[in-house]
């Protein structure tokens, strides 16, 4: 070991020694050395883990000569060799943010020896300890918190890892690819040597060890291999292991009959834990998930619970070809491999249940998260222009915005075109670090088609507008639609916003006749075409397209399934929607015709307008009645159109946004359709609410969701069930007798909104059933979060104060606070007290855990389309959390991106 004294390269609060730095996509140059293998060395010890690190590196011809860098965050130097050579101080370079070596050789074996202190790790990102256990998060930028190394995704190397740690501790020692050998050491420690043949970047190394059990499965793939497959938990969860098995076992299946892709390693194993900043995370061969999104049983996990599980595991399983086997060369191409993987688990999903219901449930994602962050301070294009904290950048755009975009080209070529575009990219390029285009051109060249203008796509924000107008000619029997596309206006300033240009638009489309079939779709001047729905294009600004041969004014059916991610504005009466919403036979716009005239009833209503007895809401509420007696709609579909759309939703067709008002709207709507509907809802619950014991299958989930539906609405009908006590008990009564979460949590919520003695019960029988179980006591802080009951500010407050609160663990800081956010009326309380404790608490966070401050603060930053008063008192928090000298870079570029809007 260096005599050289121990350096740490960073201080505890990042910002006030180093400068925050943009990063500009425009900047990227290649790196100027490859690493094509590291030899990694772990001495696990909580406070003091040692870490050497031999990499051999070689100098990337293709570039002019420059010195080796390599990052480093929070590591305390111990020595710096070159080929066998301990350096002096002198001979290397020690910054903020890394090591610089120059005068190198061609090739050369560079050794860093570094200390760590996982146990002191509160960011959760590098290597740090969970509930005693060792675990590490690297993507993005994690790696560079456990060693020094060229932290970018376009250096690829093969890594071989010992790990050395007590055996009485860490029995289980885990990291990526295969187990070479295990031995015993002196003084109760042994080694475990991991070695992974495949190439990867940094941000997909893992290390897991400590005291955990394993759930042991298998799979064969199609051509005869087997595949381990190993779950690895706390032992008091071993038994809430077998969703999650089978969940990949269906994934790996799914990969192979849809995509023609096998796993590629003997063994592939997940690890859950408590405390995690997101999800899960895909290292190769050895994912490390949220405990959330791995522990899966009835009695304590609801139905979306399971369909979390199923999605996050397909998810990660399909990040092994999108993201690990081909990855991005730099993070501005994030959404190659998460647009892609988003949109292949949804495939996925809904190729095991309803199509339309998958579809609907994602849209409505997309319009509550999506569209309010591209219309807000952090708009971005799905792949960004600039970063300062790159973390900032995993959203709900590059995520879904992005999956959207892949699914337009998987809906101009259909699955077998975009089958032979994804056979393409794999082939060129497979084991390497590649951009957006390069798909993009991959997509294009295996079909034959030109893909230039999808570009815009990547590198404009923003939802575009799509306006419909139609014309029918009776004399003719001609029928035009003219489709125009514009963009709401945002600052100039974001990136992505300053010359955009029209996008193209595939419009998924069919004309309905008086009875609701589907009329050929015959263009004028074109050979006879025999299909009733066809895809139309807008490349430009406006298109307009005509049809012939109609015996009637046809009623459009436009965008079908939400074939683009656009703001869909068409001048539409009220019975064409409700015709629409009685008689289309695609699932999603039957569907949306009801958002559309309910959206409309209670933009009006939140504006002060007078609907009481209107025609517009008798015939909204006759539509309602049309579907709940249509028998061949399944439960889940009828719930989704019984549900309104969300506040959020409401808030973002209103100039100035007045969350009372809305959430009074909202509640207005209800109780018309309780009381109107309020027999047949009554009688679905009795009906359904006497299906016997709990069971696992479609129906049943079917069953439970359209249940709870009703009884939400059950519990706002006073007409047919009398006073507020009636309501309570008929969910006390659920909540006492369930045999399952979903049932239990969804009768809690109600009381929780209700109030009352009933609810203080439920909560404390909920708390004495489940303290010990984090996962469904943060769904006991969610349930009071989210309650509308007007105390709930102070609730929260005490809540914040409980014993089982931990600032340090994200999914409890998520379930009760992130939660408090989405609680509209409450949160909103004009006051500002809302505000007030969501700042107090984002400051706390962000000295031990920046990601998840981050993540919090960015619910103010709508602040601009609140009311006067409301918006005031969130600036001024706004400008109280800047004002703080030392913030993390990632809370500095939501607050400075706020304020600037
Ligand atoms: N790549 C992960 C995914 O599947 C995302 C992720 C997990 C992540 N942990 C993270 C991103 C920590 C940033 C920081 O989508
Ligand atoms: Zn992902």
């Amino acid at each position: 070991m260096s005599e050289s004294s121990p350096t740490e390269t960073e201080t505890e609060t990042p910002s006030e020694t180093q400068s925050v730095r943009t990063v500009y996509r425009k900047d990227y140059t290649p790196p100027n050395f490859w690493v094509d293998h590291v030899d990694l060395q772990f001495d696990l010890q909580p406070n003091e883990t040692y870490v050497s690190a031999q990499l051999r590196v070689r100098r990337n011809q293709d570039q002019p000569p420059g010195p080796l860098q390599l990052d480093g965050n929070h590591l305390q130097l111990q020595s710096v060799a070159v080929d066998g050579r301990t350096l002096s101080s002198t001979e290397y370079q020690l910054t903020t943010g890394g090591l610089i070596l120059t005068d190198l050789p061609e090739e050369c074996v560079v050794e860093t020896r570094v200390v760590i202190d996982p146990e002191s790790n509160k960011a959760l990102s590098g290597l740090y300890r969970t509930s005693g256990n060792y675990c590490t998060q690297c993507e993005a930028q994690g790696f560079r918190r456990i060693t020094f190394f060229p932290d970018r995704p376009d250096v690829m190397s093969r890594y071989r890892v010992t790990i050395r740690g007590e055996k009485t501790q860490c029995p289980v020692m885990l990291s990526n690819g295969n187990r070479l050998s295990q031995s015993d050491l002196q003084d109760g420690r042994h080694e475990v040597i991991w070695e992974d043949p495949f190439p990867k970047p940094s941000y997909l190394f893992a290390l897991v060890a400590g005291d955990l059990k394993c759930h042991r499965g298998s799979f064969t793939t199609r051509s005869g291999r087997e595949v381990a497959l190993e779950i690895w938990v706390e032992e008091r969860n071993l038994s809430q292991c077998e969703h999650a098995l089978v969940s990949l076992q269906k994934s790996m299946r799914w990969d192979e009959d849809v995509f023609g892709l096998e796993y590629d390693l003997d063994i592939y194993m997940i690890v859950a834990v408590d405390d995690f900043n997101m999800g899960a995370m895909e290292n190769k061969g050895l994912n490390v998930f949220n405990s959330k999104f791995v522990l899966a049983l009835p009695e304590t996990a609801t139905d979306s619970d399971f369909l979390g599980v199923e999605a996050v595991i397909a998810h990660e399983y399909f990040h092994n070809w999108t993201g690990n086997r081909v990855t991005c060369r730099d993070w501005f191409q994030l959404t190659l491999k998460e647009g892609l993987t988003v949109f292949r688990d949804q495939q996925f999903t809904t190729d095991q249940t309803s199509a339309a219901v998958k579809r609907i449930d994602d849209v409505v994602s997309l319009r509550g998260r999506q569209f309010a962050e591209d219309s807000g301070p952090m708009a971005h294009p799905i792949r960004p222009e600039s970063y300062i904290a790159m973390d900032n950048f995993y959203t709900a755009t590059v995520y879904d915005k992005g999956a959207e975009i892949i699914r337009m080209y998987h809906t101009q070529l259909g699955a077998e075109g975009f089958r032979r575009g994804m056979d393409l990219y794999f082939q060129r390029h497979d084991n390497s670090a590649v951009t957006c285009d390069d798909f993009r051109a991959a997509m294009a060249d295996a079909n034959k088609v030109d893909f230039t203008l999808m570009d815009r796509w990547y590198s404009q924000a923003g939802t575009p507008d799509l306006t419909v107008d139609d014309q029918w000619d009776a004399d003719s029997g001609q029928y035009t639609l003219t489709f125009t596309q514009s963009y709401p206006p945002l600052p100039e300033s974001i990136p992505g916003v300053s010359g955009r240009q029209p996008v193209p638009i595939p419009i998924r489309t069919a004309l309905l006749d008086s009875n609701g079939d589907e009329f050929p779709m015959q263009l004028t001047g074109e050979i006879p075409h025999p299909t009733n729905e066809r895809v139309l294009m807008l490349n430009d600004t406006q298109r307009s397209f005509v049809f012939t041969g109609l015996s009637q004014r046809p009623v459009p059916s436009v965008l079908r399934g939400y074939s683009a991610p656009v703001r869909l504005r068409m001048q539409r009466d009220d019975e064409q929607l409700a015709f629409l919403m009685a008689h289309d036979n695609d699932s999603f716009n039957r569907w949306d015709a009801g958002q559309t005239l309910a959206l409309r009833l209670l933009v009006s209503y939140a504006q002060g307008e007078d609907l009481s007895g209107s025609d517009s809401l008798t015939r909204f509420l006759d539509a309602i009645g049309q579907q709940t007696s249509d028998t061949t709609l399944d439960g889940s579909y009828l719930a989704l159109l019984l549900t309104l759309p969300s506040e959020s939703t409401i808030a973002q067709e209103m100039k100035s946004v007045d969350p009372d008002a809305i959430h009074s709207s909202r509640q207005f709507l209800r109780a018309q359709i309780a009381a109107r509907h309020g027999n047949w809802l009554a009688e679905t619950y009795r009906k359904l609410a006497q299906s016997g014991p709990y069971r696992n299958d479609p129906a049943s989930i079917d069953g439970r969701r359209l249940k709870n539906t009703a009884l939400a609405y059950l519990t706002l009908d006073r007409d047919t069930l009398g006073p507020d006590e009636k309501s309570a008990e008929l969910a006390a009564n659920q909540y006492d007798s369930a045999d399952n979460m979903t049932d239990r949590q969804a009768a809690l919520s109600l009381l929780c909104d209700l109030g009352g003695p009933k609810c203080e019960a439920a909560l404390a029988d909920f708390y004495d059933r489940y303290h010990g179980m984090p996962l469904v006591l943060d769904k006991w802080f969610t349930v009071q979060a989210l309650s509308s009951a007007e105390s709930t500010l102070t609730h929260v407050i005490k809540l914040t104060e409980h014993p089982d609160f931990d600032l340090t663990n994200p999914n409890r800081v998520r379930s009760l606070l992130q939660a408090f956010t989405m609680n509209q009326v409450r949160f909103h309380r004009p006051d500002g007290g809302g505000y007030q404790l969501l700042t107090d608490h984002v400051l706390m966070i962000d000295r031990q855990n920046p990601q998840l401050a981050s993540r919090l603060v960015s619910r103010l930053n709508d602040y601009r389309r609140l009311e006067p008063v409301r918006q005031g008192l969130m600036r001024e928090q706004l400008e109280r959390i800047n004002a703080s000298k030392s913030l993390s870079n990632d809370v500095r570029e939501i607050v400075t991106r706020a304020l600037e809007f």
